[in-house]
C-alpha cells in the first residue's frame, strides 16, 4: 500500500508552561515526538510529514529523522494542519493522521486503522476512557455507525456523559482527504478547523466509517500539562517494569522503577528501589543494583554487585566486580573482573586491572592501573595542570599507601610500593618503594604556648 503519515505537533502547547516544545517533551527519556515517528516507522510508509509552526527550530534540530518538515503559520485546528501537508502528498495514497502529543502509539492498533483506509473507508482509532475529560467524543447512530465526533466545549450535556473518545488518529485516502479540505469550515465554539469533521462529510458521500478501539487507554493518552506527561510516563515505567519482571528480573517494587532507555539484562538480575537507568544499559546474570543508583550508557557483567548510591556513566564493569556504596564511575571507566571501589571513590578514563581494589575515598583519572593493585584510601592521580590531563601508569601488583598524590605524568611499576602521605612526582621503578614526603622529627619536652604563658604568670 502506498501509505503516507503526518504527525502533528504544530500546536501551542501552553499548557506545559515550558520553554521546550511540548512535542519535545520526554517519556522514558524520548522526546514524544521521537517515540510517535518510531511507531509511524513501523508501518514501513512511503513518506512521513511532520508539521510544526515555522519557528519549530528546536524540534526540527533534535529529532533527526528524514522526515518531510511542513509549516503550519497559523493553528487554526487540526484539519487545518493536515490540510498543510497535502500538496507533498502522493495521488492514490492511503494517509494516516498521528499526533506529536500521544506518544504511545501502538504500531498494532495504527497499522489495523491504515488498512481499513485502504479499502476506501475512513477509520478513526477510539477508546472508552474511564474519565474522558476534555476529549472528543463519538457519537453513534442507532444501527451503531460514528455518525460525529463532537468536541466537548461543543457538546450538549447528553453527549458529554459519552465515554468512547477520539484519540485523534485517523486514516482516510488522500482523495477523500482532498474534497474534505475543500469544503471545511471553522463554525464551531473555538472557530477551529476541525480534523473530526470529516466524519460527516465522508457518511454524507456514502463512505463507511469505521471505528477501530485501541487495546488500552494509554495508547491514545494525549500530553496536554505536565500532570499528564507524569501520567503517561508511570503508565511507560510500569509496562517496563512489567516486561523485566516477566523477563526473570526482580524488582523491588515495580512503582520505584526508572529507565529512561533502553536495558537488556541476564538471569536473575535484582534492581532494588529508586534506581535511574538511561541509554543503553545491559545487566549481566546474577547483577545486584542496590537502592538508589544511576547507571547511564554502561555494560555491567555477570554477578557484580552495585552497591546503595553509585553513579555509573559510560563504563564497562567486568564480572564480580563489587562498586560503592557511594561510588562515582565516570565516562571512560573500564574494570576488570573482581574490581572492588568503595565509597566515595571517582573513576574517570581509567582501566582497572582484574581484582584491584580502591576501597575507600581516591580519585583515579587518565589512568592504567594493572591486575592485583591496592589503591589506599586518600589516593589521588593528579591529572590536571591547569591546562592539559597527564596520565599515570601503574603496573601490576603495586601498593599505593593511604593519602598519596600521584603527579602525572608519572608511573609506578609493576610490585612498586608507595608510602602513605607521599608525593610522586617521578618513576618507580619495578619492586621499589617511593617515599616521597617529609621526614618526621620529634621535638623533646616540647612545651606548648597555654603552659609557657602560664609558667610566666608564676
Ligand atoms: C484533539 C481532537 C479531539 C481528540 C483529542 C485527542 C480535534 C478537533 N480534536 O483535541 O477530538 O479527542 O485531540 O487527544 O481534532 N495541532 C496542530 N495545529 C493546530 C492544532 C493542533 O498541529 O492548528 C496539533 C497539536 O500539536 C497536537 C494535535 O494537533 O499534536 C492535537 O491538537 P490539540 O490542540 O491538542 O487538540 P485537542 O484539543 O487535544
Ligand atoms: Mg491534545
Amino acid at each position: 500500500m502506498l501509505l503516507e503519515i503526518v504527525v502533528l505537533a504544530a500546536g501551542q502547547g501552553t499548557r506545559m508552561r515550558s520553554s521546550l516544545s511540548k512535542v519535545l517533551h520526554p517519556i522514558g527519556g524520548r522526546p514524544m515526538l521521537q517515540r510517535v515517528i518510531d511507531a509511524a516507522k513501523t508501518l514501513d510508509p512511503s513518506r512521513i510529514h511532520v508539521v510544526t509552526r515555522p519557528d519549530a527550530v528546536q524540534i526540527r534540530e533534535l529529532i533527526n529523522e528524514p522526515v518531510s518538515w511542513v509549516n503550519q503559520n497559523e493553528q487554526l485546528g487540526t484539519g487545518h494542519a493536515v490540510a498543510q501537508a497535502m500538496p507533498g502528498i502522493a495521488e492514490g495514497a492511503t494517509v494516516l493522521v498521528l499526533f506529536g502529543d500521544v506518544p504511545l502509539v501502538n504500531p498494532e492498533t495504527i497499522r489495523r486503522c491504515a488498512e481499513v483506509a485502504t479499502q476506501g473507508q475512513l477509520c478513526v482509532v477510539t477508546a472508552r476512557f474511564s474519565d474522558p475529560a476534555e476529549l472528543g467524543r463519538i457519537v453513534r447512530g442507532i444501527d451503531g455507525n460514528i455518525e460525529r465526533i463532537v468536541e466537548f466545549k461543543d457538546a450538549n450535556p447528553a453527549e458529554r456523559k459519552i465515554d468512547e473518545i477520539n484519540s485523534g488518529i485517523i486514516a482516510a485516502p488522500r482523495q477523500l482527504m482532498a474534497s474534505f479540505f475543500a469544503t471545511m469550515t471553522n463554525h464551531n465554539a473555538q472557530n477551529e478547523y476541525y480534523m473530526t469533521d470529516i466524519v460527516p462529510h465522508a457518511s454524507a458521500q456514502g463512505i463507511t466509517v469505521v471505528g477501530v478501539r485501541a487495546g488500552s487507554e494509554v495508547e491514545v493518552a494525549g500530553v496536554n500539562n505536565r500532570a499528564q506527561l507524569a501520567e503517561v510516563e508511570r503508565a511507560w515505567q510500569q509496562a517496563r517494569a512489567g516486561e523485566l519482571m516477566l523477563a526473570g528480573v526482580t524488582l523491588a517494587d515495580p512503582a520505584r522503577f526508572d529507565l529512561r532507555g533502553n536495558l537488556t539484562v541476564g538471569k536473575d538480575v535484582f534492581i532494588d528501589i529508586n534506581c535511574v537507568l538511561r541509554g543503553e544499559v545491559d545487566l549481566g546474570d546474577d547483577v545486584s543494583i542496590g537502592p538508589n543508583v544511576t547507571i547511564t550508557n554502561s555494560r555491567i557483567g555477570s554477578g557484580v554487585r552495585v552497591e546503595p548510591n553509585t553513579v555509573i556513566d559510560g563504563a564497562v564493569i567486568e564480572a564480580n566486580c563489587v562498586i560503592g556504596p557511594f561510588a562515582r564511575i565516570r565516562p571512560g571507566s573500564q574494570l576488570a573482573e573482581g574490581v572492588h571501589i568503595g565509597n566515595f571513590v571517582e573513576t574517570k578514563k581509567a582501566r582497572l586491572g582484574k581484582g584491584t581494589k580502591a576501597n575507600h575515598l581516591a580519585y583515579l583519572g587518565d589512568t592504567a592501573v594493572g591486575a592485583g593493585c591496592n589503591i589506599g584510601a586518600g589516593t589521588i592521580t593528579c591529572n590536571y595542570d591547569g591546562f592539559a590531563k597527564h596520565h599515570t601508569e601503574i603496573g601490576n601488583g603495586v601498593f599505593v599507601g593511604s593519602n598519596a598524590t600521584l603527579v602525572a605524568p608519572v608511573e609506578l611499576a609493576d610490585d612498586s610500593f608507595v608510602a602513605a602521605g607521599s608525593t610522586v612526582t617521578s618513576k618507580v621503578e619495578v619492586g621499589d618503594l617511593a617515599v616521597g614526603r617529609g621526614k618526621q622529627r620529634n621535638i623533646k619536652g616540647w612545651t606548648p604556648p597555654h603552659r609557657r604563658a602560664a609558667r610566666q604568670k608564676e
